[in-house]
């Protein structure tokens, strides 16, 4: 089989619905409300961003989606069952590296598939195909200290995708990466998200890499959270990174979103928060650079 359509015919691209999910921390008195009555959907087949400050409640949603922890009240549903647990069909990359320091590149990707002694041919081609696809079919046989910040995030895409989720979660995972890096990340992950399609949740604080990624952009707002708006990214696939600064349709959705996030963050502002002063003097300085 030709290596791209091996990557596909292995697809199961799943839906999940999230709806009127509340989420509060300890009890009575002292309960501290994180996220509250959202409601959303991850469509099939779709890349959805999900932007809001820090410290909304973006990661609590996650460990609901990954079934680490149960809403308060709501229903979280994949492909019409409810989510009751962590399991194989949601996979979570969050922003630590999750690769083990003791295996080379190749058998940190093999790992899932011979934990679970599923190593067919076909598992050992889609590992050639992976390593070559986020480059690093040269450092096979490196550790992970050997690898640079931006190679052990590639590492840790392959070793997610080989276990072919129905839906990839992904929790801010190239935070913290220097700003090349971090660009030269976002090429390599839409180059894998457009060959595959498979269903993806990407999470993120980050405006531009929300809309270079997106299909799909749903707006938090702050804490408690919920989805303030959704915006269709509807710009041509495959994207080069000179549209985020050249196309006036990404302009435009980047102004919408911007407002959007700024009201949000006034809206806590005048709640007296630290962090959302934090937020919107961050906010602002964004909004006076474009
Ligand atoms: N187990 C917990 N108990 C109490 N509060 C929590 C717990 N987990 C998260 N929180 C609170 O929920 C808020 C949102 O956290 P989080 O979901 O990590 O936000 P984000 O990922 O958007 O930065 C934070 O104020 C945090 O203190
Ligand atoms: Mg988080």
């Amino acid at each position: 089989m030709n290596e791209a359509n091996l990557i596909k015919s292995s697809i199961k691209a799943g839906e999940i619905v999230v709806r009127n999910v509340t989420k509060n921390y300890g009890a009575a008195h002292f309960s501290k409300e994180v996220v509250k009555d959202c409601s959303f959907t991850i469509e099939r087949g779709k890349l959805t961003v999900m932007i809001g400050p820090s410290g909304c409640g973006k990661s609590t949603i996650i460990r609901l989606l990954a079934g680490f922890e149960q809403p308060t009240s709501g229903t979280l549903e994949l492909n019409g069952q409810p989510i009751e647990g962590p399991a194989r069909d949601r996979l979570v990359l969050f922003q630590e590296t999750a690769l083990f320091p003791w295996m080379t590149t190749y058998d940190n990707i093999l790992y899932g598939p011979r934990a679970r002694g599923e190593v067919t041919k076909e598992t050992l081609e889609l590992a050639e195909f992976l390593l070559n696809k986020v480059g690093l079919r040269d450092f096979r046989e490196k550790y992970p200290p050997q690898l640079s910040g931006g190679m052990q995030r590639r590492a840790e895409l392959a070793r997610a995708m080989i276990n072919n989720p129905q839906v990839m979660i992904l929790d801010e995972p190239f935070r913290g990466l220097d700003a090349m890096t971090k660009e030269l990340m976002w090429e390599y992950y839409s180059a894998l998200y457009e060959e595959n399609r498979r269903t993806n949740f990407f999470v993120t604080t980050d405006i531009d890499e929300a809309i270079f990624l997106a299909d799909r952009l749903l707006i938090m707002t702050n804490i408690p959270t919920q989805v303030r708006a959704v915006l269709e990214v509807d710009m041509p696939r495959p994207r080069k990174l000179a549209d985020l600064v050249e196309n006036d349709r990404s302009n435009e959705i980047k102004m919408e979103a911007l407002s959007i996030l700024h009201e949000e963050a006034m809206k806590s502002f005048s709640r007296g928060s630290k962090a959302a002063a934090d937020f919107v003097d961050a906010y602002s300085k964004r909004m006076a650079k474009t």
